[in-house]
């Protein structure tokens, strides 16, 4: 059988601390889906088909699979047949509102286990909230994400190059 877990998020845009979660979590399971919420009241930079091209890009593998989802995640996991969610945790700011989450989860779907990863201290303050923030006052996000996510920031944003390092 294999063993599925699905990482779910709104991946806007994909970071190396979600690139992180993803590795170790590859690591414990033959495939992780990469499973982008799709949610139309969200304002987001990249639209949901560009976040999907960019994961599969970068992290796209027999292993690494990456798909959308509506609704409730336990039901999205079930009809996925797997059998677990996986989250990242970054700070104990994290873990509150993520216990209560995977709480729920288990309420509404016990046969799907919840596994909490935490990335490398390195990415420990990476969001894609703070990764658009930086990007569009004309902050360097080098390291913080994939060079491809730079390049669409780029993009998107109309900045140039930085031209630090
Ligand atoms: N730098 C990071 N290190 C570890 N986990 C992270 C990091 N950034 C995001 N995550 C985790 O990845 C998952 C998806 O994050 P995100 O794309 O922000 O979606 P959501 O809208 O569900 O928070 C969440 O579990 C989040 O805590
Ligand atoms: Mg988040």
């Amino acid at each position: 059988m294999t063993r599925r877990a699905i990482y779910p998020g709104s991946f806007d845009p994909l970071t190396n601390g979600h690139l992180d979660i993803i590795e170790r979590g590859s690591r414990l399971f033959d495939e992780v889906v990469v499973a982008i919420l799709v949610n139309p009241a969200k304002q987001s930079m990249f639209t949901v088909e560009e976040r999907c091209e960019i994961i599969a890009e970068v992290a796209g593998s027999d292993r690494v699979r990456v798909d959308t989802f509506h609704g409730l995640l336990v039901h999205y996991a079930v009809a996925r047949q797997a059998t677990a969610i996986i989250r990242g945790i970054r700070a104990v700011s994290d873990y509150e509102y993520e216990l209560q989450m995977a709480l729920m989860n288990r309420r509404l779907e016990p046969r799907v286990e919840t596994l909490f990863l935490m990335s490398s201290d390195a990415y420990s303050y990476v969001s894609s909230r703070l990764v658009k923030e930086v990007a569009s006052l004309g902050g360097s996000v080098t390291g913080m994400v994939p060079p491809l996510v730079e390049e669409r920031l780029r993009a998107r944003l109309g900045t140039p190059p930085s031209t630090k390092d």
